[in-house]
């Protein structure tokens, strides 16, 4: 069970110090940068300097709580950041995206070629009429023109709001629609373990009847038929033809909006998380450089989607602004075999490798004669992100990828904070396998109880953040109220994360997992009130109440309890066409694995539904307190009949 196995974590009593000759040449190897960090601003202010500025800022935070202005009177430009400050001298001519695609194509990006497309690129998207400030939907596969809409949109101030291409049509078509997107730029389709996902077929359903959306761009990359709507849709290969190459990046405001990315709260309507350009660009860019040691001839993988914000952050943004070489692949980690992602560490060198647990587990799971058949000698440091990892997990990284000679950074870290917050500096930080260690120089976490008080060490709580950090967000797209109410209001005057945590004796951090209606599967977040909803919109069913449950691999999974109209006859059948059902709603990613048909949901006298009983029997552990139920006998039968199934 998930919590209990979290619990024993602070036994966790081995400790990994930095291997010789690493933290000699770390780029970060000063012992007091975390004492240095207390003082916020002075260290934010000093951070500031890293980014190149129109104009440099007045006041590095203007704190209206709970909003925060960071670095306020500057002006800069995120795609100038990431391309046009690299290419004076030797970086020019330097990779800055190597990409392969799951068939096998290779494409190598230097920083004079991405900035060449992007330019372009940002070229057309002006000449379609988006302007500073008009929002632009990317949905696409892992492939560069990705990357390219993205730092196009930023280099004319235009925001992205990339939808990961697992989500389905009436996923992408509630984001286009909140964020009124006037522009969609996706592609034909993308590879997976050989097959062809239809993303522009999506694109067509999810802007039926959508008036906002005036053109379509589309990337041709899989190559089938796809129907091309007269006047809106164009293809990308040849509205970019002959494009001017010259386009200024457009001075923004520090505050001004970079992007949108949309994710999973406790109600059903995903939520637009707004990230600005200037504290952001700071915190990803010191992080990225610290967190992953980045040296000019690294090679740097991280695997995350770009419809994540780990792909924002750590694939795009972080990278890109402090001139690395970032490879990109586009396909799943067992096509055409399960050495996929060792066979491509091999061939390119790769010294960095950024994954996540259930990344970590599938490969345990699949065995170590995969990484031991294939080279990993280049690999100097491994990160993970998304889910806590277990030590087990950590431990067969740290010894079969990691050869034993790499450090590991656990980075805690969510959509909203747009940075990496808690994770060890590898030059500095002693690791703890299981632990994201401490926080980031210049971040004020804590742990605190129901009451919003700090708890003492060797205890655990809520964990929150202190004070305001760079990268945070600025708001949930169209509603400061719900950015007020969802992150500011348990507790006085600090931001609730949603996590509760441990810290030991040594002021080390054991992340749990979530106490609110989030579901972490495989790193990705999942609403249970938007699976409920998609199981509720299908005609046989009254009721739907989901909760998590502890996955061996995917950390955890969905296990849905639904009741049906009446009349409605119960068959292995409707369990399928459920699950379908609430793919063809969100995406796979939130098909449940387990659905159980029930005459009734167990409800409190005054009818409210409690999955905490729902939880407890979904792990198979002792329930709860049932005195407030309305009927026992609803959960009792519920418990026999599932813990029968096990
Ligand atoms: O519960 C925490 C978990 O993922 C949540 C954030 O999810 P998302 O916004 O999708 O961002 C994921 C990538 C940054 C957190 O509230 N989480 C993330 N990283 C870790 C983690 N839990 C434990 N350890 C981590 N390293």
């Amino acid at each position: 069970m998930k919590e209990k196995h979290r619990e024993g974590l602070m036994e966790e009593k081995r400790l990994f110090f930095p291997p010789t000759g690493f933290s000699s040449k770390a780029v970060m190897r000063n012992p007091e940068i975390h004492e240095l960090g207390r003082d916020r601003t002075k260290f934010w202010d000093e951070q500031g300097k890293r980014l190149d500025w129109f104009k440099p800022w007045d006041t590095v935070l203007e704190w209206s709580h709970p909003f925060a202005k960071w670095y306020v009177g500057g002006t800069l430009n995120a795609a100038y950041n990431c391309l046009d400050r690299h290419l004076e001298g030797a970086r020019r001519n330097k990779a800055a995206l190597i990409f392969e695609g799951e068939l096998g194509d290779r494409r190598v990006l230097t920083y004079q070629d991405l900035y060449r497309e992007v330019s372009q690129f940002a070229n057309v998207l002006k000449s379609f009429g988006v302007e500073k400030g008009d929002r632009v939907t990317i949905y696409m596969p892992m492939i560069p023109e990705a990357v390219i809409a993205m730092l196009a949109c930023a280099r004319i101030g235009a925001p992205h709001c990339v939808v990961f291409g697992g989500f389905s049509a009436e996923a992408l078509r509630d984001r286009v629609l909140d964020a009124q997107a006037k522009v969609v730029v996706t592609s034909d389709g993308s590879f997976r373990r050989g097959n062809i996902i239809p993303l522009k077929e999506s694109v067509d359903q999810a802007l039926k009847n959508v008036t906002c959306v005036k053109k379509v761009i589309v990337v041709q990359r899989t190559g089938q038929p796809v129907d091309m709507q007269e006047e809106r849709d164009m293809w990308y290969h040849e509205v970019i033809k002959n494009v001017s190459i010259v386009c200024p990046a457009e001075p923004m405001d520090a505050d001004d909006m970079l992007f949108i990315l949309y994710t999973s709260g406790t109600t059903g309507k995903p939520k637009g998380v707004v990230h600005t350009v200037g504290g952001y660009m700071v915190g990803v860019s010191t992080t990225h450089e610290w967190v992953f040691d980045v040296k000019e001839e690294d090679v740097y993988w991280c695997t995350a989607d770009v419809g994540w914000i780990t792909g924002h952050s750590y694939l795009v943004y972080g990278p890109l602004s402090n001139g690395a070489t970032v490879f990109m692949y586009e396909g799943a980690p067992d096509y055409p075999e399960k050495d996929r992602y060792w066979e491509i560490i091999e061939r390119y060198k790769v010294t960095i490798l950024y994954t996540a647990p259930t990344a970590i587990r599938t490969f345990m799971k699949w065995g170590e004669s995969y990484p031991l058949g294939r080279d990993l000698s280049s690999l100097r440091l491994l990160g993970s992100v998304g889910e806590p990892i277990n030590p087990e997990a950590w431990m067969w990284y740290y010894k079969y990828i990691g050869g034993e000679r790499c450090p590991i950074v656990d980075t805690w870290w969510q959509t909203e904070t747009g940075m990496i917050m808690m994770t060890p500096v590898p030059g500095i930080t002693p690791l703890k396998p299981g632990s994201c260690t401490i926080p980031f120089p210049g971040v004020h976490i804590e742990i605190v109880d129901h009451m919003g008080t700090p708890v003492p060490k060797g205890e655990g709580g809520y964990l929150v953040v202190r004070e305001p950090w760079p990268a945070m967000l600025k708001t949930v797209y169209g509603d400061d109220k719900r950015y007020e109410d969802t992150y500011w209001s348990q507790f006085t005057g600090v931001y609730f994360t949603g996590d509760e945590a441990k810290w030991d004796e040594d002021g080390y951090f054991w992340v749990i997992g979530r106490v609110d209606d989030v579901i972490n599967v495989s790193g990705h977040r999942i609403g249970t009130a938007e699976v409920e909803g998609a199981l509720v919109d299908h005609p046989s069913v009254a009721e739907a109440a989901c909760v998590g449950r502890t996955h061996e691999v995917k950390g955890q999974a969905v296990f849905a309890f639904v009741s049906l109209k009446e009349g409605i006859v119960i068959g292995d059948e409707l369990i399928d066409e459920l699950k379908a059902h609430v793919v063809l709603k969100i995406g796979s990613l939130a098909r449940p694995d387990d659905i159980f048909l029930t005459a009734e949901l167990p409800k409190t006298r005054s009818g409210k539904i409690m999955r905490r009983l729902l939880k407890d029997i979904a792990e198979g552990r002792a329930m709860g307190d049932t005195s407030t139920l309305a009927d026992v006998a609803v959960i009792n039968f519920l418990k026999k009949n599932i813990d029968a199934q096990k």
